[in-house]
């Protein structure tokens, strides 16, 4: 199936507290984005990246980001928007005609690994949409408004949601629409999914599949390089 690989690279990093947007700042010298995009176009079922940016960096990412790296399969830079999922549905406006099966991943996760890509492919060209996510490891309380446990959440059906997420086409884009019309906002676009009761495969990811989010997520990404060299 002709595979495409949207990554939504247009955020500000409020949590990292940064001057410069953390999809930008650099892990052994090569920005986070190019890491990421690095593993898709190693990835043979991987046929090409639209990456969607803030629109104001359009050109800047274009000849500082991504020239200087070998990215032979960007086939597009698309402008984001407000938020992660209008960004996202950005990058499926532009997907092409030919395109059949969609891969949405943060551009800040760089630790994906190419063998994780092609599980969540495989599942998604099988049921239609599949997820990375891990088991939670702590136990999860639910909590009131008055700093109170409500409850103890079942911890064997629990797990922490990652990208890659992986749709047919038809289903992320009906999804999208729907979201639209509904004016649902999720945080993930699995979740999206899921609301209009299409069953979503989880597929068992990595704990190093780390999104950086906040300071420190960036000192264990470096403990993450040093360990994988
Ligand atoms: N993202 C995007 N467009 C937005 C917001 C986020 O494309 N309007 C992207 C980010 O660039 C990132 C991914 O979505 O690759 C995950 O989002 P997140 O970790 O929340 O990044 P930011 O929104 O940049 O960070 P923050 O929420 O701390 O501001
Ligand atoms: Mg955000």
């Amino acid at each position: 199936m002709r595979t495409v690989a949207i990554i939504p690279a247009a955020g500000s990093g409020n949590r990292m507290n940064r001057d410069v947007s953390k999809q930008y700042l650099t892990l052994a010298g090569k920005p986070i984005l190019v890491c990421t995009l690095e593993v898709f176009e190693a990835c043979p079922l991987v046929d090409a990246l639209l990456v969607v940016v803030p629109s104001q960096d359009m050109e800047s990412v274009r000849t500082d980001i991504l020239d200087p790296w070998d990215l032979k399969k960007v086939a597009g830079i698309v402008p984001g928007g407000k938020e992660r999922q209008d960004s996202v549905r950005a990058g499926i406006e532009a997907l092409d005609g030919d395109t059949e099966l969609v891969i949405i991943h943060d551009a800040v996760r760089p630790f994906i690994t190419a063998g994780l890509i092609e599980n969540c492919i495989r599942a998604a060209e099988a049921e239609g949409a599949a997820t990375a996510g891990v088991p939670v490891k702590d136990t999860v309380k639910e909590v009131g408004p008055d700093g109170r446990i409500l409850r103890t959440c079942d911890r064997s059906l629990l797990w922490l949601t990652q990208t890659p997420q992986v749709f047919r086409r038809d289903i992320i884009e009906s999804a999208h629409r729907a979201a639209v019309r509904d004016g649902f906002r999720g945080t993930d676009d699995t979740s999206l999914v899921e609301r209009l009761g299409i069953a979503v495969r989880m597929i068992r990811g990595d704990y190093g599949n780390i999104k950086i989010t906040t300071p420190e997520d960036l000192v264990i990404a470096e403990a993450l390089l040093a360990a994988s060299r």
